[in-house]
């Protein structure tokens, strides 16, 4: 079975003039080759694609191949990370993980946040700031948090993202809309524990994969997972692997949340406890960082004495299943026998 990539490599970015913080988020060849030889060792042919702009001219030349390994984030716009799977879809090629309604709305934190709370979980009061006149109307108690609405990889995340006056709050969210470009998210400012749950697996078939408290050590200013401590996180966090009675519940939330969404094949699902202890919702990553050595999800895998290349056969495979149980044509719902004789009657 032939398996293309796609992916964007952060060095081609820089060599286009991009900067290394625009960059933050691709990936480096370490994982690329990571994925690659992961996928080879499992008996699979691969065969490398590259980014949007690379997959448009492999399909119009008219190459194919059996599956796309796809884990591009995507450069503009909202559905940056559902471009590469909205091309696919279009040439009906399967491909790994979520669909494009799954990442445009999840890549934007505000809107899955309304989501979430239709669905009756908890996540922190909020307020998605366009532009500079609706920073007066947040009404949301201090201390707040402010983030990018749109990014990962803690960009835009760091110590003036809590704040704690109206003064503060105007400041960060001005500096924010510039440098982005995009909505701020003013969130309400969660004191407590912070953990990431790792979801494996579609639908019914979906499992955790693991439960990673991060801890932040007694070096650190401010607790807050920032873009700083992730570059540097031999220093800055902790890593542990959690089975105790949080682990229980937020493995519940996170298994719901992710099937309630329709994810698939595999994610990462952020949350933190509130002053009472209570699980907030932080955001899902249906694309979460797949680098063999510094991504959380392989860290949480590896904690748990797993090799990486289980990590990407548990991926594709659940990918695989997906198509050969619809005999290669992806079809927007999982159709059950039973429905469909149902149908019929
Ligand atoms: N409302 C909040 N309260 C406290 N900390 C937060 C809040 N939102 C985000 N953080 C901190 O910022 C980090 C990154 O935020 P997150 O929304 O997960 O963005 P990213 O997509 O960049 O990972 C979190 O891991 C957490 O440490
Ligand atoms: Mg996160």
């Amino acid at each position: 079975m032939k398996v293309g990539l796609t992916y964007d490599l952060r060095s081609r970015y820089l060599s286009m003039g991009y900067s290394r913080e625009e960059t933050a988020e691709f990936d480096k060849e370490d994982t690329i080759f990571g994925i690659e030889n992961a996928l080879l060792s499992l008996g699979f042919e691969t065969e490398r694609i590259g980014n949007i702009d690379d997959l448009v001219h492999y399909l119009s030349k008219g190459n194919r191949c059996d599956i796309v390994f796809n884990f591009s984030e995507g450069m503009h716009g909202f559905a940056r990370e559902a471009q590469v799977p909205a091309l696919l879809d279009a040439y009906r090629i399967p491909y790994t993980f979520s669909d494009p309604m799954v990442l445009s709305l999840t890549l934007h934190k505000g809107m899955t946040k309304r989501v979430i709370q239709t669905m009756g979980f908890q996540t922190p009061e909020f307020a998605v700031i366009n532009r500079t006149d609706e920073i007066a109307d947040v009404k949301i108690p201090y201390p707040l948090f402010v983030k990018p609405v749109a990014e990962g990889t803690s960009k835009g995340i760091g110590k003036a993202s809590i704040v704690n006056s109206f003064e503060e709050l105007r400041c960060s969210c001005l500096s924010l809309l510039l440098k982005y470009k995009q909505p701020v998210l003013v969130e309400k400012f969660l004191s407590g524990r912070e953990f990431t749950i790792g979801v494996l697996g579609t639908g019914k078939d979906a499992r955790v994969a693991g439960v990673m408290e991060i801890i932040h050590l007694k070096n650190s200013k401010v607790n807050i997972y920032s873009y700083y401590k992730k570059e540097n996180y031999l220093e800055y966090i902790d890593y542990k692997i959690l089975t105790d009675d949080l682990a229980i519940k937020g493995s519940e939330m996170a298994l719901n949340i992710y099937t309630q969404l329709g994810c698939r094949d595999g994610g990462r699902v952020d949350f933190r406890l509130d002053e009472n202890g209570v699980i907030n919702f932080l955001e899902i990553n249906p694309l979460a960082g797949l680098n063999p050595i510094h991504s959380d999800l392989p860290i949480m895998w590896r904690k748990q004495g797993l090799e990486y290349e289980q990590l990407i056969s548990a991926i594709i495979m659940s990918a695989v299943k997906r198509c050969k149980d619809k005999g290669k044509k992806q079809t927007l719902i999982d159709v059950e026998e039973p429905l469909a004789v149902e149908n019929e009657r």
